[in-house]
């Protein structure tokens, strides 16, 4: 896969995609948000990755917002229709893949780039992180989900607060409020990643794709996620992998999942 501004790695059951505009701290452009859903949709029907991180470029950003200098010109109608197609290109269209994303922020992640990282399936940071909602501080408000998003993540106090004050918090605070996983030094952000990937790796794919749905299904005010999850509980037992690793726990072996 070959784009302009994004990365994208695969070794064995693992894609990295890392968003590459450093001099603009790997802000959200149209072109950038086009080639993650690109990339994002073909790595999920690639039945070889299992586990895909998305990370920024640089050390200094993951992603410091949308880009500004894209949609300071908009009229209603168009920043309507930026924050709808955003949402179903990369926001909403991330948080429902059936491969497990997870989100390695290395630095800024602002706006867009907090909103991106919280649409992932989950979040680890490195230590020089810092994460905000600043839209208010522009004269709008999150566009991608944000104000959805957070309040699930860190409550609704936690989430008023930030929006409002438009402020950043360290990845430790970040870490404490539930917004991220775990903290560490930059250098060990990916492997970290990779070593909680290789956990994930080892599960049934499967299953892990009815998990997503039926955990998704928790935030979805359109459906009852306790019949959701019901429903892909039995969808398991005719799958292939739930043959696998009963038998394989019942022959004292490791299961061998497709
Ligand atoms: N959109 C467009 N360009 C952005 C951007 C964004 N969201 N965030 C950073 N950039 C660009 C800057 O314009 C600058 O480009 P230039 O060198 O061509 O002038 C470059 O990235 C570096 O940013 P700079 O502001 O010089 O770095 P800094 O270290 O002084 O500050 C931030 C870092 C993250 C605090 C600052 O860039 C910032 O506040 N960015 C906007 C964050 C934001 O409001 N995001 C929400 C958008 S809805």
């Amino acid at each position: 896969m070959n784009f302009e501004n994004i990365l994208v790695s695969q070794n064995e059951n693992l894609a990295v995609i890392t968003i590459n505009r450093p001099t603009k701290l790997n802000a959200l452009n149209k072109k950038t948000i086009e080639e993650l859903h690109t990339a994002f949709k073909a790595l999920d029907v690639n039945s070889k990755i299992k586990v895909i991180i998305i990370t920024g470029s640089g050390e200094k950003a993951f992603v410091a917002g949308a880009d500004i200098s894209e949609f300071s010109d908009y009229t209603t109608e168009e920043g309507a229709e930026l924050a709808r197609n955003g949402q179903e290109l990369l926001f909403n269209f991330v948080q429902n893949l059936n491969t497990p994303v997870i989100a390695a922020v290395n630095g800024f992640a602002l706006g867009g780039g907090l909103e991106l990282a919280m649409a992932a399936h989950f979040r680890v940071a490195s230590t020089n992180a810092k994460m905000g909602l600043p839209e208010v501080s522009l004269g709008v408000i999150p566009g991608y989900g944000g104000t959805q998003r957070l309040p699930q993540l860190v409550g609704k106090g936690k989430a008023m607060e930030m929006i409002m004050t438009a402020g950043m918090i360290s990845a430790e605070e970040a870490k404490e409020w539930g917004l991220v996983n775990y903290v560490v030094a930059q250098e060990e952000l990916i492997p970290l990643c990779e070593k909680l990937a290789s956990k994930i790796i080892r599960n049934s794919s499967v299953a892990i794709a009815a998990a997503i749905k039926s955990i998704n299904a928790n935030y979805n005010n359109t459906v009852n996620g306790f019949n959701v999850e019901i429903e892909q509980f039995g969808i398991s037992f005719g799958t292939n992998d739930f043959k696998e690793g009963t038998t394989a726990f019942l022959e004292k072996r490791k299961p061998n999942f497709e």
